[in-house]
């Protein structure tokens, strides 16, 4: 498995892989117009632009035999004093899930914030997605509960994890 940084150039591909991903992990968690409303909010061309370009998020992605089969990303959501990372977005294309690809793509972030003396990666996660199970795997535990607000009168429904690096 190869795992690098990419830029806008990979827009497309991210692209991709969200739309078949999200069909699939949301279908029973939130309404299909709550869906197509989030992935336009997050994954529009624009979106993706401003949060590589403006918000400075840094995406990688993961490929299996050449193939791109992943992405993630995160970026600095404080430097002091706590030294904390947000994990905004890391998914796998489902027909190549439980491979280790999603647990590649975290130790390639955390390896990757933790030479730069962060101390926490965080991320959010919906309260009824079983990625919680992956996470919880991996060492993350569940911090706080939010209830937030993205326009349309929807609202995330999540856990905020963490762990300590
Ligand atoms: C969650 C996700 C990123 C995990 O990636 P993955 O490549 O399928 O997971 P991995 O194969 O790397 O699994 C790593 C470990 O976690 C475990 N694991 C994976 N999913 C799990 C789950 N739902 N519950 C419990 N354990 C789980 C695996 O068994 C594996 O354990 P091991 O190291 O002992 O073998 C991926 O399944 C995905 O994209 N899901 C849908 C989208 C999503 O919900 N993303 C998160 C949004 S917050």
């Amino acid at each position: 498995m190869e795992i690098t940084k990419v830029g806008i150039e990979s827009i497309p591909i991210i692209q991709h892989i969200a739309k078949i991903t999200w069909a699939i992990a949301y279908q029973e968690i939130i309404s299909n117009e709550q869906l197509v409303y989030m992935l336009d909010k997050m994954y529009s061309t624009e979106s993706l632009q401003n949060q590589i370009q403006v918000q400075g998020h840094q995406f990688i992605l993961a490929n299996l035999e050449n193939k791109p089969v992943g992405f993630a990303s995160f970026n600095n959501k404080e430097t002091t004093p706590e030294k904390r990372v947000k994990l905004h977005k890391i998914y796998v294309d489902p027909s190549q899930q439980a491979k280790g690809v999603g647990k590649s793509m975290l130790q390639f972030i955390m390896n990757d914030i933790s030479k730069e003396g962060v101390k926490f990666l965080e991320l959010n996660v919906n309260r009824e997605n079983k990625a919680i199970g992956f996470y919880n795997k991996l060492g993350f535990t569940i911090i706080a509960e939010e209830d937030i607000p993205i326009g349309n009168g929807f609202f995330m429904n999540d856990y905020v994890m963490q762990i300590s690096l």
